[in-house]
């Protein structure tokens, strides 16, 4: 089940994310190849895979050039055998045991990249995306805040992983800043809504699944028991909310423009084969779900996950919460059953979100939303501030790992800063 350890002829530091273990898949360009194509990390060198398949490196194991491609679609459309066979030679290939590249300078030259030359874009071009909401915590405390105790969970939450189809235009890969969105605004004082900035920007920590594999064809469902050969690999996403525009618009189809502005994601994608040392179960369901959905027992993968704020004035981040994907109430592969149930085709490079993962406790929140009650007890900054939602100019700073006592799969990080409101006149004829 654990994986043998390998070292690499790269030097990894102890704390670093990407050991030979993990073997991430991304994409990018460099200073020197402006090109975006497919790409691996291993500790901060970048491993230029288009580079080593032009090279015939994983010619015995297809024909067909994946990594040339600006996005990893064309491989992740591969089945799960051939992703395994790939991340093994890429493990064998940077072993330090192997002369093969270890001793080539000239190969390494033009195959492994400091990532200080180089830069992540999108890796996937991404079909669709849908957006969960399978933390009982965080479903709890939000119905807590908008319907009271008593009617927070709605009668569906614990029969089925509620969802709703969101939009990919607007996924990007982390860095990129979020411009604060505008829209219509209904305070509870007031009869009428107004047009306005929003003024309860939030973010949600989630994971997101991208999938991959041989797919469902229209009408035919995923059967739960083979769920998982169609995940191929785990990302952070942060889901960016407007509370405010939220609250007025929801009713009765669920978020829309509160929601589409922008989703950010990590750029390393972390396959299950990675996590698989890490696979963990979940809190019992109960009631017990309709056959369809029933995965025995319902698993998941213990990534830690952390967020962090900077604000313009503080010196460094600080941790606002620590929470964890174990926290969920529902699996990503019953998810994945639950979408594909009524005939949905799902495709390569589609991405859900398990929306936003909070745990039982107040440090392990994943929204401002609930650590604020809604702007009611504002979080506490070690520099006097204080914030119930982000104002311009803050960085929003979210880590995942997986840990052992012998080695750490991370997934690096996804952040973004806020950028002021477009201006009012921009909205006038
Ligand atoms: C999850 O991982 C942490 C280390 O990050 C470890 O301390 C904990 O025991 C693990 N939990 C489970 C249920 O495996
Ligand atoms: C960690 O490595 C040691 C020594 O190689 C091994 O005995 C142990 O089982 C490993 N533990 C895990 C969790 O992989």
């Amino acid at each position: 089940m654990w994986p043998i350890i390998m070292a690499s002829f790269i030097l990894v530091s102890q704390d670093s994310h990407f050991p030979l273990a993990n073997i991430p898949f991304g994409t990018g360009f460099s200073t020197h190849n402006p090109n975006p194509r497919c790409v691996s990390r291993i500790g901060d060198f970048v491993v230029d895979l288009a580079a080593l398949e032009a090279e015939g490196f994983f010619q015995e194991l297809s024909n067909t050039h994946f990594f040339s491609n600006p996005t990893l679609n064309s491989f992740m459309s591969e089945d799960k055998a051939l992703w395994r066979a790939y991340r093994s030679k890429i493990q064998a290939l940077f072993a330090a045991e192997n002369p093969l590249v270890r001793d080539n300078e000239q190969l390494k030259a033009k195959i492994l990249i400091p990532i200080s030359e180089f830069t992540n874009t999108l890796p996937v071009n991404i079909g669709d995306y849908t957006d969960f909401y399978a933390s009982r915590n965080h479903a709890f405390n939000v119905g807590c805040m908008f319907r009271g105790p008593q009617n927070a969970l709605q009668d569906n939450w614990l029969r089925l992983p509620v969802g709703y189809h969101g939009r990919s235009s607007s996924v990007v890969v982390s860095r990129h800043p979020v411009k604060r969105p505008r829209g219509q605004i209904k305070l509870l004082d007031s009869p009428d809504p107004v047009f306005s900035s929003c003024k309860k920007l939030d973010h949600e920590v989630e994971i997101g699944v991208f999938l991959g594999g041989k797919l469902n064809k229209l009408g035919e469902p995923i059967n739960i028991a083979v769920a998982s050969e169609h995940v191929f690999g785990l990302v952070l996403l942060n889901d960016w909310s407007a509370r405010d525009i939220q609250s007025w618009e929801y009713v009765p189809l669920g978020p829309f423009t509160a929601k589409n502005f922008q989703t950010s994601i990590s750029p390393w994608i972390i396959t299950t084969l990675a996590l698989e040392p890490f696979t963990t179960g979940l809190p019992a369901q109960d009631p017990v779900p309709l056959p369809y959905l029933r995965e025995d027992p319902p698993t998941s993968f213990n990534i830690t996950i952390e967020t962090f704020i900077k604000t313009p004035s503080l010196s460094e981040p600080h941790k606002i919460s620590t929470t964890n994907l174990q926290h969920l109430y529902w699996s990503i592969y019953q998810m994945l059953a639950h979408h594909s149930v009524s005939g949905c085709n799902m495709r390569p490079g589609d991405l859900l979100g398990t929306g936003t993962i909070s745990g039982p406790t107040p440090d392990s929140l994943g929204c401002l939303l609930e650590m604020s009650t809604n702007g009611k007890t504002p979080v506490a900054l070690p520099n006097g501030e204080t914030r119930s939602f982000l104002n311009d100019g803050d960085e929003l700073i979210i880590v995942g790992k997986a840990e052992s006592e012998n080695f750490t799969i991370g997934f690096g990080d996804v952040r973004g800063v806020i950028l002021p409101a477009l201006e009012d006149q921009y909205f006038h004829n």
